[in-house]
């Protein structure tokens, strides 16, 4: 083989080499995303104080490609996990009160978005109650929500129906319940199966 005809052989072979490579990174991100999300401008709110439910949300955000954005209280909880009995108990009084606790300023207009997730625990049997000061604050009538939780047996609690009872003009669709214990391994799996159903 003459120098030419080795090098265009070369060029032939790398040639296709590389367009096989480009047609499985295709088809394999086709299977990954749910042409339902194409398009849209999403957005994933989330709270969460022992990141069980952060883990959830960047997962969410990864496989989507939203905006993520972490609602956080003026007024931190006490996270530090050998106190958890604090964090119970201030929660219990604030659910209890029906407090509606501040939250810090967030780059969030809802009219930017076609689709919002909405990420938190459940605490004590509902949402906690800063995503009730959240619902107060946005009007989400004509977007499409779609809820995420943890929880440590409640499964959603019935907050999906709190949420729809909230925003009647919203459409919500199916949410995922996940236990919060099962997020220390990778949950992407089954969110990627949860996100490809959702029609
Ligand atoms: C104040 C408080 C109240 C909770 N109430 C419930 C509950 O009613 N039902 C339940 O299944 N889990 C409950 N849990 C467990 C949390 O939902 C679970 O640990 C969750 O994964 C924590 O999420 P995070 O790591 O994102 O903060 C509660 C936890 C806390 C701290």
């Amino acid at each position: 083989m003459n120098k030419t005809l080795k090098m265009l052989s070369l060029v032939t072979v790398l040639s296709i080499a590389l367009l096989s490579c480009s047609k499985e990174t295709v088809a394999v991100k086709q299977g990954e995303t749910n042409m339902f999300f194409k398009d849209k401008k999403v957005a994933i709110v989330y709270f969460s104080v022992s990141n069980n439910t952060k883990k959830f949300a960047e997962t969410i955000q990864k496989l989507t490609g939203g905006d993520l954005i972490r609602l956080e209280p003026v007024v931190a909880y006490n996270s530090n996990p050998n106190e958890v009995k604090q964090l119970i108990a201030d929660a219990k009084k604030e659910t209890e009160s029906d407090v509606r606790p501040e939250f810090k300023s967030i780059n969030f207009n809802v009219a930017d978005y076609d689709i919002v997730f909405v990420g938190y625990p459940v605490w004590w049997y509902t949402l906690p109650m800063i995503f009730y000061t959240f619902f107060d604050t946005y009007d989400f009538s004509g977007k499409t929500i779609i809820p995420f939780n943890t929880h440590e047996g409640s499964g959603e609690g019935g907050t999906y129906s709190t949420i729809k009872k909230w925003e009647p003009n919203a459409t919500i669709l199916e949410g995922l319940p996940i236990r919060g214990g099962n997020m220390a391994k990778d949950q992407t799996e089954t969110i990627k199966k949860w996100l490809n159903n959702i029609k």
